[in-house]
């Protein structure tokens, strides 16, 4: 029977087989497919693994030092950090069609990688945190699975960038590539990585970027990180963070008037979007108690300036999506 023990073993024994005293890069998203990967590499090659960790400026508040701290206190890996922030605003200066933000994200991240890799290789291999269901339906590779040397033509995971440039091809070690994905979550827990990384939420590449409609600013930013912020900590409190499949808050790129004291006020609005879903792939609303939405709203309207309405999105998927771009 398929254990997690038996699995850490067989993947590090694996893993030295095929890596022998060659080196490895591993791109970080915090999620627990790189984390995980992260762990087995670091037990299994030791110094041969280079985890970087590229911050586009994107992620939800602390996420970027909470992940460095972790691997570095947890598991004594240090982390590359890159800090990329102005790159990427500037790269979404003026941009507001949400298609073309994904592309411009894209291609800034595939040219960071590409320079941080070459600042910090050569390297041999490519570590990918690539899972079962990805392997079955897979067109991002060129070799079959199966029969060991895949080359990468696609960052994978949370990227959604579209190719690797020819000149930039890597061996691919892929661990996990014979688990599901609860399998991963068994084997990230019994390696010590925290419940807040193995039961994440699904957060998407782009990250706040794509939750912010209109042009993405630093100062938006900054509102949306603050707002997004206080419904996680809302919902860690009551105790339902688990009970969706995501909650966020998305900033709008229109302004309504409010008061505020006896104040007029004109600033942008905050939607909720809490979904319930299986796969992603549909989703309902979810049924969340007034109390809760109302402790939310209040902590968002009066903690974070620029912001002075919230309001709650009842659209299932389809025909809504998820995200809102
Ligand atoms: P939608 O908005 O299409 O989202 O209903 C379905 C799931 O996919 C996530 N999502 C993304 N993930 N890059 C990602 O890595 C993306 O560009 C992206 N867009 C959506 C979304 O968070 C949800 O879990």
């Amino acid at each position: 029977t398929w254990t997690t023990e038996t699995f850490v073993e067989e993947a590090i024994r694996e893993i030295r087989g095929k890596v022998g005293d060659k080196r490895v890069l591993l791109a970080l998203s915090g999620g627990v497919d790189s984390s995980t990967l992260a762990f087995l590499l670091h037990q299994a090659i030791g110094d041969q693994l280079t985890c970087m960790f590229i911050d586009q400026g994107f992620m939800r508040k602390y996420e970027p030092e909470k992940l460095v701290k972790l691997f570095d206190d947890r598991f004594h890996i240090s982390v590359e950090y890159v800090n990329a922030r102005d790159r990427f605003l500037e790269q979404l200066k003026g941009v507001t069609d949400p298609e073309e933000k994904r592309k411009r994200i894209g291609g800034e991240f595939i040219r960071v990688f590409e320079e941080e890799s070459a600042r910090l290789g050569p390297f041999d291999y490519l570590a990918q945190g690539t899972l079962y269901p990805d392997v079955i339906e897979s067109a991002d590779t060129n070799v079959d699975p199966k029969t060991g040397e895949r080359v990468a033509v696609k960052i994978k995971s949370h990227h959604n960038v579209g190719g690797l440039p020819k000149d930039l091809r890597f061996k691919l070690v892929e661990p996990l590539r014979k688990l599901f994905k609860d399998e991963v979550r068994k084997v990230g827990r019994s390696i010590g990585l925290p419940e807040e990384i193995v039961r994440r939420h699904p957060f998407p590449g782009p990250g706040l970027a794509i939750r912010i409609l209109g042009e993405v600013t630093a100062e938006k930013l900054n509102i949306l990180r603050d707002a997004d912020f206080i419904v996680r900590d809302e919902i860690h409190k009551s105790g339902v963070y688990h009970d969706f499949w995501q909650a966020f808050a998305v900033l709008l790129p229109v302004r309504s008037v409010g008061v505020m004291g006896d104040q007029r006020t004109y600033a942008y609005p905050v939607v909720l979007r809490f979904v319930s879903s299986e796969d992603g792939m549909t989703a309902d609303w979810s049924r969340v108690p007034y109390d809760l939405l109302e402790t939310i709203s209040n902590r968002i309207v009066n903690e974070v300036r620029g912001v002075n309405r919230v309001v709650y999105d009842i659209t299932s998927k389809p025909p809504g999506t998820i995200e809102w771009e």
